[in-house]
């Protein structure tokens, strides 16, 4: 394995952190070489300096960074992941935002997966909206699942998983949504048709500028590998892209208290989430 200085894996780590936000502090001197081998066995190089130059100076397109970012992001996901902040969502806020909609004569729902990893939140999402409403079908519902990760977005858009993804899928919902195939199953395609996965870079800003419209906002377990100065940058841009009584969801252990001020805190028995008034 390539010997990465202290120096080369700063001069990388700040690479990183411009281009895509993720903050990688010394303790991961030793995942972000393993990454970086990987990519230069790939390339055929053999000094790391060869390498850092490249991402940080001979890589106008990201082409390089884009591959990098493919090996660096953590995807750990699952379908029902964090339960009972779903159940909030589907016994709550979700009805909440429909039937303000409702009232105003509105149909339509527009929902982001953001980090969307392999998908798996996403297609939960879809599931919990189809369950809770059925009408879902005459209205015109988008779930829009981002993430930067390439490979992660082709699995997002074949939507079949492995017994890892689906262990935690509630049993009456797994025949309803989910068909078995083999050893994998795959979603519906009813419940697949309302998401549409793209890449988004969280951290590009005229990217982010371009997301309007949306009524809920799940980044969960996501925000964690940024700084408080990323996740700022991420979380204002979150708030622009929310509809009035929109919600932002994040991870269970995750605050943005302490970079913004500008959303609502609620409560729904254990469960926190961000509303914007
Ligand atoms: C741990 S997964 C979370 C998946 C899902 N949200 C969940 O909670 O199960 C984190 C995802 O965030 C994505 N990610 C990291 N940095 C990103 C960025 N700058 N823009 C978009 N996605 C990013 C990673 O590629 C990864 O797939």
């Amino acid at each position: 394995m390539p010997e990465l200085s202290v120096e080369q894996f700063q001069s990388l780590s700040q690479v990183i952190y411009q281009k895509l936000g993720l903050y990688f502090d010394e303790r991961k001197i030793y995942f972000l070489k393993t990454r970086v081998a990987r990519r230069m066995a790939a390339l055929g190089m053999d000094d790391p300096r060869e390498y850092v130059f490249l991402v940080s100076y001979a890589d106008p397109k990201g082409v390089e960074m884009q591959a990098l970012a493919n090996l660096v992001t953590t995807n750990e996901t699952y379908m029902f992941r964090e339960y009972e902040q779903l159940q909030a969502f589907a016994n709550h806020c979700l009805p909440e935002v429909l039937s303000a909609k409702q009232e105003r004569g509105e149909k339509s729902l527009r929902i982001w997966s953001a980090g969307c990893s392999s998908g798996e939140e996403a297609y939960t999402l879809a599931m919990i909206l189809q369950e809770v409403f059925p009408q879902a079908q005459n209205w015109d519902c988008e779930i829009a699942a981002t993430d930067i990760d390439e490979n992660m977005l082709r699995k997002t858009a074949e939507a079949r998983y492995g017994p890892r993804s689906v262990h935690e899928v509630p049993a009456e919902y797994r025949d309803k949504y989910l068909v078995d195939e083999g050893e994998e199953c795959a979603v519906r395609r009813r419940t697949a048709a309302l998401v549409h996965p793209f890449y988004l870079n969280l951290h590009d800003r005229m990217a982010m500028r371009a997301m309007r419209g949306f009524d809920f906002i799940f980044c969960r377990n996501v925000l964690i590998y940024f700084d408080d100065l990323s996740r700022k940058a991420v979380v204002d841009h979150f708030y622009n892209a929310l509809n009035p009584g929109g919600y932002v969801f994040l991870g269970h252990s995750e605050s943005i208290g302490r970079v913004t001020a500008a959303f609502k805190l609620k409560r729904f028995e254990t469960h926190l989430v961000y509303v914007k008034e």
